[in-house]
């Protein structure tokens, strides 16, 4: 195998060795099995191709300061992979197969694991297909699980550096009541273009608003959004917003570090009234933004206003403590009090 410079790893899809699969067929989920086969053999009509019956997970695997290789918080990333299929019709993967499948992906590819000490993991990536050959919008009981993992350094290509957002005033994730609270695959596909224009422009992120009033702060296209406000930890309460476990983990981290906690509606003008803002998850981690940008119109030139944080690339002390913290226990560096890290033996 060829030598992977680990202190240069992005986030990108990695052909590592083996894969791990699982069918729903029959109202059974087949054994997990692994395959060295990277490629998929579906009917032209099934119903992932069509009517984007697909929802995927995202999940990190350590190896820890001791040497034990542990994977974070998999139950949760379990149940909400269930929610999601019960959201799209479509079996539910049981936890503990999601979970053995995460581990056997892991062991499986054990060389494309960072060694502790370059801040690098492995990123694991479940997907749940529906795979039934069908014209009718109804749901069907057969469904693929596969997981993949790939080895992964810094989601933006520099850890704990900050970014900069912009919202677009012409672009929506999510409709109302709609599929914004899950890991649906079709969420992301509406965020590629204006992905694209943001790029263009030199920014990294692309921040939401509720799509129904655009009156509040929703999230990131990749991540959950989150402000600082002196000793206050505060993240939007919205339905339609993924429920982000790295946003979890850092509420308990920031109540643990004696912040106080706010879940609730953001509006946008109280960008202004933030000390640090960022984003967090699984990628992302933690990414303190410099500034945000409102542009009415994403692709013309107008800003119709700027709200600054930091000064570009560097990073606030509250960001730079709640990552300390939360990497400090994906590592093994710091106590695990809640019992996160999975061991994978
Ligand atoms: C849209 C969106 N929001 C939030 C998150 C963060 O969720 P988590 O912390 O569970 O990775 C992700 C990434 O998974 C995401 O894609």
């Amino acid at each position: 195998m060829s030598q992977i410079d680990w202190d240069s790893l992005g986030f990108d899809a990695y052909r590592t060795r083996t894969v791990v699969l699982s069918r729903f067929q029959n109202g059974q989920w087949s054994p997990a099995e692994t395959t060295e086969t990277f490629s998929f053999t579906l009917d032209p009509f099934a119903q992932v191709f069509h009517y984007a019956i697909s929802c995927f997970e995202g999940l990190k695997a350590f190896t820890q300061k001791d040497g034990r290789i542990v994977i974070f918080r998999p139950d949760e990333n379990a149940a909400r992979m269930q929610r999601t299929a019960r959201y799209l019709g479509m079996p539910e993967p049981p936890a503990d197969l999601f979970i053995r499948m995460c581990e056997l992906c892991v062991k499986n590819n054990l060389e494309f694991l960072p060694p502790y000490g370059h801040g690098a993991s492995m990123y694991l990536r479940p997907l749940l297909m529906g795979v039934h050959p069908q014209m009718q919008l109804v749901p069907y009981p057969e469904a693929v699980l596969a997981v993949m993992c790939a080895p992964a350094g810094s989601y933006y290509g520099a850890h704990l550096k900050s970014s900069s957002a912009v919202i677009p005033g012409d672009y929506d994730r999510a409709a109302p009541k709609g599929s914004g609270s899950y890991k649906v695959g079709a969420n992301y596909a509406a965020t590629f273009k204006p992905y694209k224009i943001a790029h263009d422009q030199g920014y990294t992120e692309l921040l939401y608003l509720n799509s129904g009033t655009r009156e509040f702060v929703d999230e990131f296209g990749s991540s959950n959004f989150f402000g600082i406000k002196g000793n206050k930890y505060v993240t939007p309460l919205s339905d339609s917003v993924l429920p982000s476990i790295t946003n979890k983990s850092l509420q308990q981290v920031a109540a643990d570090l004696g912040m106080e906690v706010e879940k609730r509606p953001i509006p946008v003008e109280e960008l202004a009234e933030f000390d640090e803002a960022g984003a967090c998850g699984t990628a992302v981690v933690i990414t303190p933004m410099s500034h945000i940008d409102l542009k009415p119109v994403l692709a013309g030139e107008e800003v119709a206003c700027t709200w600054r944080f930091v000064p570009d690339g560097s990073v606030g002390p509250v960001c730079t403590k709640l990552y300390r913290q939360i990497t400090g226990i994906q590592f093994g560096e710091l106590e695990d009090v809640h019992g996160w890290c999975h061991e994978v033996r």
